[in-house]
């Protein structure tokens, strides 16, 4: 036993959770992702699963999205960016619904199955009934030869590397540059981004590694945040555009690994019902970078702090307005605004990681979960 605790530690390479460690490695999965496929210099994005099907992308009606849990709040990030770049209508699905509710599906839909294990039962029989009807399948998975992988017409991996925390941090961001990166190509190739926009989105890919790293240095802030806020029943999370299924991410790590009941909606939602549950004691993370619906999010800002909620923003670099209005905020780089959703993230993993260690709860292994859902 001791044998095994040793190798667990070597394993875990000086962090003390798998979960802390994988947060940390997300520069470096990124780069992983993108490299050999996104080639600056030429102006190329090079990835066999498409090229070889390009004629199917450019004819699709739609492109399908199924996936759970994390990945598919990585599918909702996904939906964003397909449509404003590439102008292709795209609906995300829960897989567990979908298989189950007689969907409409044709020869002409593109099926895109996200999952990090590539073994989650419903969105491996979401993709076998979509095949039985035609559609082509694409599957964007982590581990290499999963069953998805395998079932799938094509694919691409995600090449995050092993993920063990049973929270998901890094197959998330590595699924939305994927993804980002599908978009980007299918894009170039319709003709739905100009040729010095798509140059600028790929120079901005490029650097989110780097950025990520950047974000990752508010480690001590947010735990000094965590730690005044780790005893909260309950949770917002607030965020519009791109970073509404940031916020949906967000609620998602608090409560697998701390516990505590957190919800996630669009910033403009809020006035529909949430905002009852506003006072003195509501923790509420707001994502309010500067591109993307800024000024709309400060309004809901101002909206919390007449009702005395505990602001928590995430903001840009630099950020003046919301700072003045937040009772702390935590600064992420400027980048194009497909791309806010990899660094706004990144401070939400720490939050609820903290939180969860400061609570003493199990934040590899919570209670009742488990990494790979392969039961329905
Ligand atoms: C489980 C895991 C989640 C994961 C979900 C989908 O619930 O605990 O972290 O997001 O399954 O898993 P997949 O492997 O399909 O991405």
């Amino acid at each position: 036993q001791e044998l095994q605790i040793n190798l667990e530690q070597i394993e875990k390479g000086g962090y003390d959770h798998f979960m802390l460690k994988e947060i940390y490695e997300q520069p470096k999965a990124i780069n992983d992702t993108y490299r050999g496929r996104l080639l600056r210099d030429e102006a190329i994005i090079k990835m066999a699963g498409i090229e070889d099907n390009m004629k199917k992308f450019l004819n699709a009606n739609r492109i399908i999205i199924v996936a759970c849990g994390t990945s598919w709040h990585a599918g909702l990030v996904a939906e964003y960016i397909f449509e404003d770049l590439a102008r292709i209508p795209v609906e995300v699905e829960y897989a567990s619904e979908f298989r189950y509710r007689n969907p409409v599906i044709t020869e002409n839909d593109i099926l895109i199955a996200i999952s990090q294990s590539g073994e989650t039962a419903d969105t491996l029989a979401a993709i076998k009934l979509a095949k039985s009807k035609g559609a082509f399948v694409f599957g964007v998975c982590n581990v290499v030869g999963s069953s998805i992988a395998r079932e799938s017409d094509a694919g691409a991996y995600t090449h995050a590397g092993p993920e063990i925390g049973v929270a998901s941090t890094k197959a998330f961001t590595t699924q939305i540059t994927v993804l980002s990166l599908i978009a980007l190509r299918l894009a170039r190739a319709k003709g739905t981004i100009s040729s010095s926009d798509y140059r600028h989105h790929l120079l901005e890919l490029e650097m989110i590694p780097g950025k990520v790293e950047e974000a990752l240095k508010s480690d001590a802030l947010i735990k000094s945040i965590s730690q005044v806020y780790k005893d909260s029943p309950n949770f917002l999370y607030l965020g519009r555009g791109y970073n509404f299924p940031v916020a949906l991410e967000g609620a998602l790590k608090l409560k697998e690994i701390s516990y505590i009941h957190a919800e996630g909606y669009p910033a403009a939602e809020m006035k529909h019902g949430p905002i009852a549950l506003i006072d003195e004691n509501m923790p509420i993370v707001v994502i309010a970078t500067k591109k993307g619906h800024y000024e709309k999010v400060v309004s809901n800002i101002q909206e919390i702090k007449s009702r005395k909620g505990k602001i928590i923003g995430i903001v840009t670099e630099g950020d003046v307005q919301v700072k003045e209005l937040a009772d702390h905020v935590i600064e992420v780089p400027e980048t194009l605004e497909p791309l806010t959703p990899l660094l706004t993230t990144i401070p939400l993993q720490l939050l609820s990681y903290h939180i969860a260690v400061m609570l003493n709860k199990n934040v590899d292994q919570p209670r009742n979960l488990a990494k790979s859902v392969t039961v329905e």
